[in-house]
């Protein structure tokens, strides 16, 4: 018995340090609360809504979503906004090049967002998939079958992780943001609370805006999440079934030699 833990132990030790192959999570991650967590988890569509205002007229200064298709927009299970809306916000908000043109025009729903990295800010498409918020004990990553991979509380809490502290170092400056891994970002902090008013009156403190952007980014990096749960579901439903059948058929099959009371 001591054997085996001792042996658990030094396994789980000698993997800490490679188990843990996505980054963050280092620092102090909240585990705040979304409608997706879990193995029925929705996205909330208004919430997706207000996450993509606050990208747009916040984040997107900085950082691209280059690899999201602004016609998804308005697929079902994502912030499902009317093929006139998604129309509208694409020439309204963004521009792309066209080659055949030469020129700039006004982005369309085929088009993607824009790439943006003007500020040396990384692309935000999958980084609720490139960042993991939990990762212990030891870096096996058991907190995650409890949490989740913890993408989005990692986003969050890098939006309410400021302290306040600034310094400056080789002319650049960088801010303290206990969520932070080595607990300084060069990103100034985005969000204040108040950034945004939302049409549906929705509270627009820190906190909640935080967590409104972080689930859009979720849905940016994950956008069949819905579909992939419900695939899910209906696998270990068929399965279900199909267990419970292959029980009767073994019991009937082998009945008349189980049954039989000679010998
Ligand atoms: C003024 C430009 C600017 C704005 C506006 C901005 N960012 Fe950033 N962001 C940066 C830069 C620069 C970095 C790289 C920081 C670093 O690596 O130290 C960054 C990094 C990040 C990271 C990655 C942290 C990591 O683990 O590597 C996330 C997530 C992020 N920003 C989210 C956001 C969100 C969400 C918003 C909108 C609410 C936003 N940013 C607005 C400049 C900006």
């Amino acid at each position: 018995m001591f054997k085996t833990l001792a042996i658990g132990a030094a396994f789980a030790l000698a993997l800490g340090p490679t188990a843990s192959l996505a980054a963050g999570g280092e620092g102090h991650i909240e585990d705040f609360a979304f409608s997706f967590e879990g193995p029925f988890g929705t996205y909330d569509q208004n919430q997706l809504q207000r996450g993509l205002q606050i990208y747009t007229q916040i984040c997107s200064s900085c950082h691209g979503l280059q690899y999201v298709p602004l016609r998804t927009l308005g697929d079902p299970g994502g912030p499902g906004l009317p093929e006139d809306q998604v129309r509208a916000y694409a020439a309204e908000n963004f521009s792309v090049f066209d080659p055949e043109l030469d020129d700039d025009r006004p982005a369309k729903p085929t088009d993607h967002f824009p790439a943006n990295t003007a500020a040396g800010a990384p692309d935000l498409s999958l980084m609720a998939k490139a960042r993991a918020g939990f990762h212990g004990p030891y870096g096996l990553g058991i907190n995650q079958l409890v949490h989740g991979m913890g993408g989005a509380e990692y986003i969050a809490s890098i939006l309410t992780g400021y302290t306040g502290e600034e310094k400056e170092e080789a002319g650049a400056v960088f801010y303290e943001n206990t969520a932070f891994p080595g607990g300084w970002i060069a990103m100034a902090p985005p969000l204040w609370g108040e950034d945004v008013d939302f049409a549906d009156g929705h509270s627009n403190e820190l906190h909640h805006e935080a967590q409104d952007v972080a689930a859009f980014l979720m849905w940016t990096a994950e956008p069949k999440m819905m579909a992939r749960k419900q695939a899910g579901f209906v696998g270990v439903l068929m399965l279900t079934v199909l267990t419970v059948l292959l029980y009767l058929t073994n019991k009937r099959l082998w009945a008349p030699v189980k049954g039989r009371k000679s010998v």
